[in-house]
């Protein structure tokens, strides 16, 4: 506070207190509980790539301020990777932006593209930067609402959701928390919505490669669209190196043009030798996305046959390296309560949904679980979440 008694936070940001994901790994930490919370691999990516990045701070490239678009090598090969993995055409000199992750590129492309008060419908349950950069750039989010136990999208009520205010869709497939992944049908159907209410669109697809059922089809490949999506993606999750932070834009020359002047007064530049060494990541053979899904894949496996054993109601993820379950058959009315409590219960970290909503009510007893674990993790997990059930059923039947 200052003497005048105004909070040093300004009123946009108010209701963004610490995120969930720092609470929860923080209570991982404290009790030394699996943290199956926040969604960050526990081993590191591909060596060769590793390996890329080493080289480039010995060669010195990328130890100094790369390009403000991003160094010439990266652009080319995420023009290639959308060509081979989409079929889609970028010029790589202006029509490709690299970012700090995807975090940065959603962020400057929100800034860019929207005034004050301009309308924001989302998904929710919804990633947690998204209602955050909406307030930065003083807009005003408009939910819409993946209920549960499909979790598809009501196009209805996404129709409805549409004012003379609203400016931008800002669309997330396959979806955190929830695991959807939008059928060729339903983005079609919002692709006709876009284009018959001028609509901009941004498409956060940073997990393009972890598709299990189903296929990623990016927004931007459907008729009317080319011009005005926003496609925004990353290597963190597809090569399991989180912490480089190297996301990026694909989109025509005049909305790459908007996101980079605002991108350019955020970090400028970043992770400079790391570009050269995802250039390569993206360059690697098919076998290794193949082999990257089908090892999460049965990972999904695993984890959802363990919560089912373990009781929870569990929503089988089409995509993403999450699982959203719902807690109420384990007698438990609050996901948030639950999360708070799970550590000391049984040692496993999870993430409450409800933190994902506006409408608290649609997510209050739903919790997601991260699977990018290692297997013999995922197993331990599973085992200690299975106490739950049986502490609980030791509970009830216990003569009182
Ligand atoms: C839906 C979604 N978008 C964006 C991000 C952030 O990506 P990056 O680490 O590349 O900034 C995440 C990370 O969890 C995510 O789940």
């Amino acid at each position: 506070m200052t003497a005048s008694g105004r909070p040093p936070l300004n009123r946009r940001l108010a209701e963004f207190g610490t995120t969930v994901f720092a609470e929860m790994s923080a209570l991982a930490v404290r009790t030394g509980a699996i943290n199956l919370g926040q969604g960050f691999p526990d081993t590191d990516g591909p060596e060769s790539v590793r390996e890329a990045a080493v080289r480039a701070l010995r060669d010195g490239r990328g130890n100094q301020y790369p390009p403000g678009p991003g160094v010439p090598e990266l652009r080319a090969a995420i023009a290639e990777h959308q060509r081979r993995f989409h079929g889609l055409t970028f010029d790589p000199d202006t029509e490709v932006l690299v970012t700090a992750g995807a975090t940065e590129a959603i962020a400057a492309t929100l800034l860019a593209l929207l005034e004050p008060g301009d309308e924001v419908i989302a998904f929710e349950p919804y990633y947690d930067s998204y209602a955050a950069c909406v307030a930065m750039a003083g807009a005003v989010r408009v939910p819409v609402t993946l209920r549960a136990p499909r979790f598809r999208p009501d196009l209805d009520a996404l129709r409805d959701a549409v004012t003379p205010r609203t400016r931008l869709l800002l669309l997330n497939s396959p979806h955190n928390p929830t695991g959807t992944v939008l059928t060729r049908d339903e983005l079609a159907a919002i692709a006709e919505l876009a284009v018959e209410r001028d609509l901009l669109v941004v498409t956060d697809e940073v997990y393009e490669h972890l598709v299990f059922d189903g296929e990623h089809i990016p927004l931007i490949s459907l008729p009317g669209m080319r011009d005005r999506t926003v496609s925004i993606s990353s290597a963190g999750k597809t090569f399991s190196f989180t912490g480089w932070k190297v996301g990026w834009v694909t989109a025509s020359a005049p909305l790459v043009t908007a996101v980079r002047t605002a991108k350019q007064y955020l970090t400028f530049v970043s992770a400079g030798p790391f570009q050269y060494a995802v250039a390569e990541a993206l360059r690697l053979p098919d076998e290794y996305f193949t082999a990257f899904r089908e090892d999460l894949r049965a990972k999904r496996d695993l984890l959802v046959d363990g919560l089912a054993e373990a009781g929870f109601e569990v929503h089988r993820p089409q995509g993403t390296y999450f699982v959203t379950t719902d807690v109420a058959p384990l007698g438990e009315k609050d996901g948030l309560a639950f999360c708070r409590s799970l550590p000391e219960r049984c040692g496993v970290v999870a993430v409450p949904n409800a933190v994902f909503h506006d409408d608290v009510d649609a997510g209050r007893t739903q919790v997601r679980f991260a699977f990018c674990k290692r297997e013999d993790v995922l197993r331990e997990a599973v085992a200690r979440l299975r106490t739950l059930n049986t502490a609980r059923g030791r509970g009830t039947d216990a003569p009182r």
